[in-house]
């Protein structure tokens, strides 16, 4: 983040104190009950969470220690010895209360008329019978099952039927490509992928199965392919004995064959999932089962005030962590009812998700800033159409909000009433970990408040890249373990250790600075990856992608500032010798990004450049290219540089590459 945008962040003194209305019902009420409840967790976690665990979920056993911690291997197990299931927490308890014929999950296809529900009831039934299919197919506890799915009702039920089982399930974002499908399988040895015939964006298929048969043939550990006819494709090649639709498996399992749940540990592990690491490849974040899942409740219920009667929809992908958690595994854990929308907020117009409020009556609206901004562009006039005055909280996640953004998502859909949950959270963390209660916290704009119950954040350090000069910027770290932690990295202890390697406590890579209320102003990444409309992506990935292109001597990627995406991806590339810059080069990198890892990696700009900025041991300083990506004027001390020369061709290149022209044309006089 520029020095700039820092500023502006920390000029915006405005503060929203909670609403009145509702806070009489709230779980937690009030900046007092807010502060008592902060106190008494950390003076006493294991209270604590001991208690939420209880009040949160039904466990077979109970535990024997809430806590085992090992700080020598940073290695922490919540509930040790007990045993639950998460899919009986998400379903079959509550078929005993009254939820049974209540909502558990509303599915909006991107038709209109495309809709489906089901009850708590329904969504036992089948789970059950995929369970039984899964199971069918040789699939049993501690078995990895890969998911690469569109958002419909299918990866729902297929997540809760592997967890049913025991078996770990890796979700695979739909918009990743061939490497980023590739590496995710192989990491996590799948049996089985689940799959569609294509996912139904922006009114277009896009092909899933065909993108997916040439990546298996170097996937040996799968067996089978399940596939969802979802897009209804003519041409969808099925292999013989490996292949098996989706409703042809489950077909054979009647309506009310109930598969009983898997008794799993807390320590078990509930799912995998991949986040882009500071190496080429992704890591593999696992999750617990007892831990994530009291985690998930605990925050779904205090962040989002979550009660019985409220419809609840976040927006966010279930190949994110973010859908995962608040998607599915935190609200049903609650017994709530869930939205879930395949289609995008601009198709067929820009009323989209304002349509679907009014519609399902949506009480609590969990979003990013990405999309806040792009409708923000479009104006106010979409979102005037329609009776928003169902909605109670608005919810922000993935990414920095800006102030501006966040205005407008508090005046054109909150009626400058409703509180704004900016929750600061990760992969890792399994669930939020700073962010406002929306009747008890004072909100600043741009600013993801204190840190939840429980949560030890703490700023330390000074963050290179951009704190230089005010000391104040440093590294945002959680000095406690906490219940929704990842329990490791999958086949790799190294990278997990890595988290706690500089201050003996888990590093989030994230710059943050706490104003004099203890508030928490996050500045973004400050390691190798790039936040690019809430979707973190590897710059070393992204670079590999572009050197695997012949004509590519070195590749470097930075983040720019990009005014929709928050970030966006900025490579600079030496070309091999003779190689022309071109137009036709550029667009072949692209290319060969989007092919690797998806559209979404793309780059937005790309510079050729002779040499790179480098020390005298040859590394490349990424410091000095991120500002001149970022326009700063000062590019920093280039004493440690081998040849410093070059910095005065990149910033020329660069100024030419803005202005719409080659990098190498000449300087105009001025
Ligand atoms: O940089 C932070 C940003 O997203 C990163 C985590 O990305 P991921 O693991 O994909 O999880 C995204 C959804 C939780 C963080 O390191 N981030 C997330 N939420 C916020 C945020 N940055 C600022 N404010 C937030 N509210």
């Amino acid at each position: 983040m520029s020095q700039e945008r820092l500023a502006a962040l920390l000029s915006e003194k405005r503060s929203y104190m909670p609403p009145v209305h509702g806070k009489s019902s709230a779980w937690i009420s009030g900046e007092e009950e807010c502060e008592a409840v902060c106190r008494r967790a950390l003076e006493d976690p294991e209270d604590f969470w001991g208690a939420r665990a209880s009040q949160l979920l039904h466990w077979f056993k109970r535990w024997n220690h809430v806590l085992v911690a090992d700080e020598a291997q940073h290695k922490y197990r919540w509930f040790t010895g007990a045993k639950l299931n998460a899919s009986f927490n998400c379903i079959d308890r509550h078929l005993i209360t009254g939820r049974r014929n209540k909502a558990a999950l509303i599915w909006q296809g991107e038709r209109e008329m495309d809709v489906r529900c089901y009850t708590y009831q329904m969504l036992y039934t089948e789970v059950c019978r995929v369970a039984h299919a899964l199971s069918s197919l040789r699939i049993r506890r501690g078995d990895h099952v890969a998911l690469y799915m569109p958002m419909i009702p299918e990866l729902a039920i297929a997540m809760l039927a592997c967890a049913r089982i025991g078996a770990i399930h890796t979700t695979i974002f739909s918009g990743y490509a061939e490497g980023g499908v590739r590496s995710r399988i192989q990491d996590s040895k799948a049996r089985i992928v689940i799959t569609a015939d294509a996912a139904v964006r922006a009114g277009k298929n896009k092909p899933l199965k065909a993108n997916l048969d040439p990546i298996l043939e170097k996937c040996p550990s799968v067996a089978h392919v399940v596939v969802v006819d979802h897009a209804h494709m003519d041409d969808v090649s099925m292999k013989p004995n490996r292949d098996i639709w989706w409703h042809d498996l489950i077909d054979d399992f009647t309506l009310n064959s109930d598969f009983p749940c898997e008794i799993m540990d807390a320590n078990d592990t509930l799912f995998l999932l991949h986040t882009s690491g500071s190496t080429g490849k992704p890591t593999g974040v696992m999750h617990s089962t007892g831990g994530y899942l009291t985690y998930a409740a605990h925050t779904t219920q205090w962040c989002f005030d979550m009660h019985d009667d409220d419809v609840y929809w976040c927006t966010a992908d279930m190949g994110w962590i973010t859908g995962h958690t608040y998607g599915i595994y935190g609200p049903l854990a609650l017994g709530a009812t869930t939205l879930m929308f395949e289609g995008v907020p601009v198709w067929p117009k820009p009323d989209r998700y304002w349509n679907i409020v009014e519609k399902f009556r949506v009480n609590i609206l969990y979003t990013a800033p990405t999309v806040i901004r792009s409708l923000m562009r479009l104006g106010e006039a979409w979102t005037e159409r329609y009776d928003l005055s169902s909605l109670r909280i608005l919810g922000s996640v993935g990414e920095p909000i800006n102030p501006e953004a966040w205005h407008w998502y508090h005046k054109h859909v909150g009626d400058r009433q409703l509180p704004i949950v900016d929750t600061w959270w990760q992969t890792e963390t399994g669930g939020a970990m700073i962010s406002p209660m929306p009747y008890a916290t004072k909100l600043k704009p741009g600013s993801a408040a204190r840190p939840l119950p429980g949560i030890d954040a703490a700023v330390l350090g000074a963050a290179e890249h951009d704190g230089e000069e005010g000391k104040e910027v440093g590294r945002l770290v959680i000095r406690k373990p906490w219940p929704g932690m990842m329990l490791g990295v999958f086949n790799d202890e190294g990278k997990y250790r890595s988290y706690f390697s500089r201050f003996g406590c888990y590093e989030s890579g994230d710059g943050a600075q706490v104003d004099e209320d203890g508030y928490f102003w996050i500045l973004g990444r400050i390691d190798d990856s790039i936040n690019v409309s809430g979707h973190r992506l590897s710059t070393v990935e992204i670079e590999a992608a572009l050197t695997s292109c012949p004509e590519v001597a070195e590749a470097a990627v930075v983040p720019m500032p990009h005014d929709l995406k928050g970030e966006a991806i900025y490579a600079y590339i030496t070309p091999r010798e003779d190689v022309p810059w071109s137009e036709d080069l550029r667009a072949k990198l692209r290319d060969a990004v989007r092919r690797d890892i998806g559209p979404l990696a793309s780059p937005e700009r790309i510079q050729f450049v002779s040499a790179m900025p480098k020390t005298s041991s040859g590394k490349i300083i990424r410091r000095m290219l991120r500002k001149i990506a970022a326009d700063a004027e000062d590019t920093g001390d280039t004493t440690s540089l081998a040849n410093p020369e070059v910095i005065a061709e990149i910033i020329r290149g660069h100024n030419n590459l803005m202005r719409g022209k080659a990098e190498n044309a000449p300087t105009e006089n001025p």
